[in-house]
């Protein structure tokens, strides 16, 4: 039975964790296969909203096996502290495998990630400051320490010196930051942190193997976005890992022939945090609006998310670069107020027309966006239910948006709800 993956079309935040979540009612084993507690995945359940960083989004249903693929990097005290939150809100997290492979975050990877921001002054790329970066130059460098680590005190220490030596050079010479002490950091990992993640260390390529070779459904979910990532995303406005459909072969441990189902997430409009291009955005009173009504608003860092217009020729790459199989538009309901709504069709440069993001990105930057504009629909949509029920011009828009990829949208999300979703036929 091949894997379906879940990935994110645009910048991140359209809504995956939601939708993995619908997904998982029908799934066996969920993995998250790259990035690290710089996610942050909301669900609604019951009217209860839950936050999840690490953690797949599987972890609410009792018959999901819950993993945390090799290509992830863990925080431990992060996972510990959302598998404590957890259980203390009566979901039972003791299924979680995590990958001895997966990397750890250390606590020199967030004070570089902070202070190399810093240092960056206007050309900082707006990190999340989780230390992501630094600790997949670290995997990168071969010298980072891995979950499995935690489970040898001698090979970690010896790990740690190596790491510790030369990060605290470059803290104390180059940033001016006081060394950090390799005792107190071995403590708090051996000591504290590794009693807690040992039994929940597994062998993830065989539990995802084994499944799928027993006819189970696997489902991989991918965090932050496609053009955040770091081969195809808008380098250097990127994050450090893959988050393409190609990235969850790796983080997982599977082949290509492994996936067969690829769903690719869209929110209605586009939002991006931190900096880098953004051809269709908006900064008047309508982007204010989309962030307003959309609570565009970073799940992990709080900052406001920038808001414009869908945009077409970012999904059609994303239709390439992920192998989708079909969409699903998330928060439609967000545009429900708009008088027209507006589509970017392609770009728009020195007198050249692009359907596709130019190849060099210094024209990406200067870009004007080709809109086709759409009558809105003036309707509350949180309550539908079924496509027959949308009304003709919410209709018309997504199947609009659907021409203009080229695969075809399944599903529409018209509120926070986990059960807000409507199954689309697109024609
Ligand atoms: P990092 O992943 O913390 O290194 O941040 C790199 C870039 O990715 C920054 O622009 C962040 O705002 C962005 N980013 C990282 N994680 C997410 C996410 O989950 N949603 C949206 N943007 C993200």
């Amino acid at each position: 039975m091949p894997a379906t993956v879940v990935v994110g079309t645009q910048w991140g935040d359209e809504g995956k964790g939601k939708l993995t979540d619908l997904l998982a009612g029908e799934m066996d084993v969920v993995v998250r296969y790259q990035g690290g507690h710089n996610a942050g995945h909301t669900i609604v359940i019951d009217g209860e909203t839950f936050a999840l960083q690490l953690c797949p989004s599987g972890i609410f249903y009792p018959h999901i096996t819950p993993v945390i693929g090799n290509g992830v990097v863990v925080d431990p005290a992060t996972l510990i502290d959302e598998v404590d939150g957890l259980a203390a809100r009566g979901i039972d997290t003791s299924r979680l495998v995590v990958s001895g492979n997966a990397h750890l975050i250390m606590p020199y990877h967030q004070e570089l990630d902070r202070v190399t921001e810093r240092y960056l002054g206007k050309n900082s790329l707006g990190t999340t400051k989780r230390g992501i970066g630094p600790a997949y130059a670290d995997k990168a460098a071969r010298v980072g320490l891995r979950v499995q680590d935690l489970l040898d005190p001698k090979i970690f220490r010896q790990k740690l010196e190596v790491a510790l030596k030369e990060k605290n050079a470059v803290l104390a010479k180059v940033y001016n930051r006081l060394p950090l002490s390799a005792d107190e950091i071995a403590e708090r990992y051996l000591g504290e942190h590794a009693p807690r993640i040992a039994p929940l260390i597994g062998d993830t390529v065989s539990v995802v193997h084994d499944a799928l070779d027993a006819g189970r459904h696997v489902l991989l979910e991918g965090a932050q976005a496609t053009f955040l990532d770091l081969d195809h995303g808008t380098y250097p406005f990127v994050t450090s890992s893959n988050p393409v459909a190609g990235g969850a072969c790796t983080g997982t441990g599977l082949g290509p022939r492994d996936i067969d189902r690829v769903l690719g997430i869209a929110k209605a409009y586009i939002t991006r945090v931190g900096a880098g291009p953004f051809p269709t955005e908006l900064h008047d009173d309508l982007g204010a609006l989309l962030v307003e009504r959309g609570h565009e608003f970073g799940t992990v860092t709080g900052r406001r998310r920038r808001t414009g217009w869908f945009d077409a020729v970012m999904a059609r790459q994303a239709v390439r670069l992920n192998s989708l199989t079909e969409v699903a538009l998330t928060k439609l309901d967000v545009l429900d107020t708009f008088e027209t709504v507006k589509v970017c069709v392609a770009y728009e440069a020195d007198g050249v027309r692009y359907e596709r993001p130019p190849y060099h990105q210094s024209v990406l930057h200067q870009v004007t966006p080709v809109y086709e504009e759409l009558p809105g629909w003036r309707t509350d949509l949180t309550g539908v239910t079924a496509h027959a029920d949308l009304p003709d011009a919410a209709c018309r828009y997504v199947e609009f948006l659907a021409e203009q990829i080229g695969v075809p949208v399944r599903l529409v999300g018209v509120g926070p709800g986990r059960e807000q979703f409507v199954s689309f036929a697109t024609a």
